[in-house]
């Protein structure tokens, strides 16, 4: 939530930062503004409305070359999303700049305190009084990276701050608890961002920076030291993508392109993982054999669509292993009062690393006693660096805010996981490890077949997009593909739309059928024992009036005569079908969203990256 930029080297400033903003509105793009150190001043734009406001505001009255800037494209939490709001925020003076991703969560008393002294401040914003409180610290301690470490001990809730003084034409300081903040290291120039998407036209050496940290960068150096001022060890990794990877590389939506890309995030994921006969290896799991070998219980936890690859893990991994698996949304879990223990394993699945609501859980996990794994796709990122270990998706940067590939190969990811253990528990599933390994093989070219066939959900989407709501039935795991379509179609459709475990039907939901309703249906495949259920459950909602789009596997033809509409899959075990059956459901909420004239990749209201709870 929220993107920051900062820049300080050769470069025209503002154009690396407007840059990098385009890179990361998918952050939030409630406002967006910049403020670059030039002549001894501070010269500052910004402006409500996406990135493009700002950007023909700048054109019609540029602004000074500099060496030195900073951006931040908002995702608004506290004051509405206007140009006051905007940030940067200057202090009284001018002297001082300052950019912020997160919540300050005792600004109240802050901004009262600076009230009481005669300062007065222009906006709603939290973050207008840490410009405020580094004015008046610079006083006593001039020295920038001083004043905003002293500054940040006043501060409680999350924070990434980024500064700029009018004196200091070649420094941009920064500060994290909680929120992103990574370095680029250039030649000469160096870079801070929310993620490194925004410097990786022009470096990928990046720095992990670490909980409570301050940051100096100047064109040749870069000081970390904690909010004490000690010096502070840092971690410096290679970014394995480049720009083209997060460009739209020819596609005119990134949800378009992410979907498209979906067989190889998920070949990339298995490579090297399994072989042909079904083992599985994970030479850098950070978990001995000896906890695995006696964990008595998993608790998945996530938000949004990680949750529901959690659900969809949970049927594969009880029936690979025998370990009892919940499964709990983020948010919740640590609110309940949750038995862990030393035995207890705690799954956190994230794609971006840096979702408050599940770094929060895993945290509190670790401090009753239990062990973390996270399941991420962000390298470096906040979550897999306080758990105690880590699988990594290998999905590529997921752009758009609708989350699809990352999807698909967090349910690889558990699901190579859950072979994994029940290999090394000796739950092993003889014969049909290496079933299970060709067929996970086999989903990158099924998945792309999906993909050439699913293009008809474009007129199913013009035929229905005046319905009030939607609804999708799944059983078993067709029930979590129930849930994330009807999220995927909320959040870009912005319509009403629920998914239903479809035996529950008759116990509610039935009563909202009715003369027109579109119902998608997932048929499990033909051997499945719930298979027969669901077909009757297709005439159900049918005889009451509802038309029906269902999913099923070719050759089916049980559900013909049932079905306004049929999606084919390829055929596959039950477990395997949620990697194909999602697909058709992305494009469908993708479709709606453009046929309805929406903003695909940046949804209202939405943010790709939460980092507030
Ligand atoms: O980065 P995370 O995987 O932790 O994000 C979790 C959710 O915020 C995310 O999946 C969200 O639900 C997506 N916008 C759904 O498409």
């Amino acid at each position: 939530m929220c993107g920051i930029v900062g820049y300080v080297g050769p470069q025209q400033a503002l154009d690396v930062v407007i840059e990098g903003l385009r890179r990361l509105e998918y952050r939030g793009y409630d406002s967006a503004g910049v403020a670059v150190v030039a002549g001894g001043e501070i010269n500052s734009r910004k402006k409500a409305g996406k990135l493009a406001n700002l950007e023909a505001d700048i054109a019609s009255n540029p602004l000074e070359r500099s060496s030195t800037g900073i951006g931040h494209t908002r995702w608004a939490t506290h004051g509405a999303p206007n140009d006051v709001n905007a940030h940067p925020h200057l202090s009284e003076d001018g002297s001082i700049a300052v950019i912020h991703n997160g919540i300050i969560e005792n600004f109240a008393s802050l901004r009262d305190k600076l009230i009481g002294e005669g300062v007065s401040l222009r906006s709603q914003t939290d973050t207008e009084v840490v410009a405020h409180l580094l004015a008046k610290q610079v006083l006593v301690t001039p020295n920038l990276g001083d004043a905003l470490r002293e500054v940040c001990q006043s501060l409680t809730g999350a924070f990434t701050l980024v500064v700029v003084q009018k004196d200091n034409p070649d420094l941009v300081v920064a500060a994290r608890r909680n929120s992103p903040l990574v370095v680029g290291r250039g030649q000469g120039e160096n870079f801070l961002a929310s993620d490194v998407s925004a410097f990786i036209a022009h470096t990928r050496n990046a720095i992990e920076l670490g909980q409570d940290q301050v940051v100096e960068i100047t064109p040749n150096s870069v000081k970390v030291t904690d909010f004490q001022g000690n010096p502070v060890d840092v971690v410096e990794y290679e970014v394995t993508w480049d720009a083209a990877a997060a460009e739209k590389g020819g596609y005119d939506l990134f949800m378009l392109k992410e979907i498209a890309e979906q067989p190889k995030a998920v070949a990339d994921t298995l490579l090297g993982r399994i072989d042909l006969s079904g083992k599985v290896s994970l030479d850098d799991l950070a978990l001995d054999k000896k906890f695995l070998k006696n964990i008595d219980k998993i608790i998945i936890t996530a938000c949004g669509t990680a949750y529901h690859s959690g659900l969809i893990a949970k049927y594969a991994i009880e029936h690979w292993t025998r370990i009892p698996v919940e499964v709990e949304l983020a948010s919740e879990f640590r609110y309940r009062d949750p038995i862990l223990t030393p035995t207890s394993l705690v799954v956190a699945i994230s794609q971006s690393g840096e979702t408050m609501d599940t770094l929060m859980a895993m945290r509190y996990a670790r401090e009753q006693g239990a062990k973390v794994l996270a399941i991420c796709n962000t390298n470096g990122s906040t979550i897999p660096r306080e758990s105690d270990a880590v699988i990594y998706t290998h999905a590529g940067p997921e752009i758009a805010v609708a989350s699809t590939k990352a999807f698909l190969t967090q349910i690889v990811a558990l699901y190579l996981f859950a072979m994994y253990l029940a290999q090394t528990r000796g739950t092993g599933f003889g014969e049909a490890a290496s079933e299970i390994a060709l067929e996970l093989a086999s989903m990158p070219n099924k998945i792309d077949l999906v993909l050439d066939t699913a293009q008809g959900v474009k007129k199913i989407a013009e035929e229905i997009h005046n319905a009030n709501s939607i609804l999708f039935l799944g059983r078993s795991v067709g029930f979590p593909v129930a849930l994330e379509g009807a999220l995927k179609l909320k959040e870009l459709a912005y319509m009403h739309a629920e998914g239903f475990a479809a035996g529950e039907l008759k116990h509610g939901p039935i009563a909202l059928i009715e003369d027109g309703l579109p119902v998608f249906v997932i048929v499990p495949p033909v051997e499945d024992e719930l298979h027969d259920k669901i077909v009757s459950n297709i005439q159900e909602v049918r005889a009451r009036g509802a038309k029906t789009i269902v999913l099923a596997e070719e050759g089916d033809e049980s559900i013909n005569e049932f079905a306004d509409h049929i999606m084919r899959l390829p055929k596959c075990p039950s477990l395997m079908q949620p990697l194909l059956a999602t697909v058709p459901l992305q494009i469908f909420s993708c479709e709606m969203a453009t046929v309805k004239g929406y903003d695909v990749d940046q949804p209202r209201n939405l943010a790709k990256s939460v980092t507030v709870e």
